[in-house]
């Protein structure tokens, strides 16, 4: 696990764009899959790529995309919604084919077998070559609480409160936040071929300490990291100032 610890957020989000650039660029012709995630802490990041592509012409034309995760409840259409915040915030100002990101549908009748079939689908693309994470204050990554089993498979999953509060901002209120996702289990996520995780403040400094010092555990999702050969954590000062 290589550590970055940043001045803020802008710094860190041009690490985690060199990432990117490094990874596009080793796929060439091939094209790469994207694993992406949605909440605030990718957002720098993704808008450093969007000025790389209209700056530097950093394209994305032969990339897929698959979410991390999705609201159980929530259509496509919804404002809150991550099929539609990966647009809003990242995928429709770069040169990706709509049709190619693809994210769990959220309003599946049957969401025990949407889980299961996007994590077909995730195989049958060939596995992700760069996944981006960030971490919840629980140390969760996607929506795999504290418990999850560390070989668990894209599900569906209930929201820990602590999720839920740290989620309302985006809602009306707390009780408007579904209590159910469809999530990327820590054995699917674990199976991309890169990953880099990003976090900022102090509200994430317990996490990322479990995450790069604490023992492999359920109790801290992120722990789970520790085990893939390829992963580089980018953080700003608060959420690095409880590593030894
Ligand atoms: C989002 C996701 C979550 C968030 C985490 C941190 O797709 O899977 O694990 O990365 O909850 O959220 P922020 O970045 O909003 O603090």
């Amino acid at each position: 696990m290589e550590i970055h610890i940043v001045e803020n957020a802008e710094t860190g989000a041009k690490v985690v764009a060199d990432v990117f650039a490094r990874t596009l660029a080793e796929a060439g012709e091939s094209g790469t899959v994207l694993g992406l995630a949605t909440g605030s802490s990718p957002v720098p990041a993704y808008a450093e790529l969007i000025r790389r592509h209209r700056e530097e012409g950093l394209s994305f034309a032969r990339s897929r995309a698959f979410l991390l995760d999705e609201y159980v409840g929530l259509p496509a259409g919804h404002e809150q919604s991550y099929h539609h915040f990966i647009r809003e915030n990242f995928t429709a100002h770069i040169d990706i084919d709509d049709a190619a990101v693809v994210s769990p549908d959220g309003a599946s009748a049957d969401p025990v077998a949407e889980a299961a079939s996007y994590d077909r689908r995730l195989r049958d693309a060939g596995g992700v070559d760069l996944q981006i994470l960030g971490i919840g204050s629980n140390g969760h990554i996607a929506f795999n609480e504290p418990g999850s089993s560390l070989g668990s498979r894209t599900r569906v999953v209930g929201l820990a409160r602590s999720t839920i509060e740290d989620n309302a901002r985006y809602f009306a209120s707390a009780d408007d936040v579904p209590v159910r996702a469809l999530s990327q289990g820590l054995g699917t996520i674990l199976e991309a071929r890169r990953i880099v995780l990003t976090a900022t403040g102090q509200g994430k400094a317990d996490a990322v300490a479990q995450l790069a010092e604490g023992a492999i555990s359920a109790r801290w999702p992120a722990t789970a990291l520790q085990m893939h050969p390829d992963v580089t954590v980018v953080v700003d000062e608060a959420a690095a100032a409880k590593l030894e």
